[in-house]
């Protein structure tokens, strides 16, 4: 049996703004058993899959896809918030729940051989998870796959990933 773990994702309700229902995973993170559980489900979902790089977007992103790429033996690829990166770098606009914002990634930080996992803590309207595919497109390497540990069902991210709805997006807690 595996360790239930959806009892530690806490719901802060108008945070950061009016209307939005924050998902806080710092209890889950802090949970050893509950930390475990979600990275080995994602990196057993996935370990069949032969990717080479798993991208996890800042700053949430970071704290569960660094695990997952350590696991598969694969890299890992951070996609950062505007200037944070030293080097020259590749960029995407999107739009969050909350405002807009853009990710980059070092223009090397992929090759056209590489086939990328994205990793985020949670997908609400999808559009990190869209600039993420399109730094990757950029960059003239392949997306294989999405895992999630939160989906936001309701806000439909899906649709908006549509063109891409050939692609294994896998999440582990379905909020409706
Ligand atoms: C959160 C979360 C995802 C993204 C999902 O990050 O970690 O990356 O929002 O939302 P979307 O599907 O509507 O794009 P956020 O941008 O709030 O930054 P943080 O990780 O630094 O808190
Ligand atoms: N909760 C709700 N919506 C969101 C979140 C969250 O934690 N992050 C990005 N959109």
């Amino acid at each position: 049996m595996s360790f239930d773990y959806e009892h530690l994702i806490v719901d802060i309700p108008d945070y950061p703004q009016p209307g939005v229902v924050f998902k806080d995973i710092t209890p889950l993170i802090a949970s050893p058993e509950g930390f475990q559980a979600v990275v080995s489900q994602l990196v057993e979902h996935f370990s069949a899959a032969g990717a080479t790089k798993v991208m996890g977007a800042e700053a949430r992103g970071f704290m569960v896809a660094a695990p997952v790429a350590y696991a598969l033996h694969a890299g890992f690829v951070p996609a950062r918030k505007p200037g944070k990166l030293p080097r020259k770098t590749l960029t995407e606009n999107y739009a969050l729940e909350y405002g807009n914002d853009a990710l980059e990634i070092h223009t090397d930080a992929l090759t056209p051989d590489d086939k990328v996992i994205i990793v985020d803590d949670l997908i609400a309207t999808g559009g990190t998870a869209l600039a993420q595919l399109r730094l990757i497109e950029q960059a003239g390497a392949q997306c294989i796959g999405m895992g999630f540990l939160m989906e936001l069902a309701f806000l439909h991210p899906r649709d908006l990933l549509q063109e891409h709805r050939a692609l294994d997006i896998f999440s582990l807690v379905q909020v409706n």
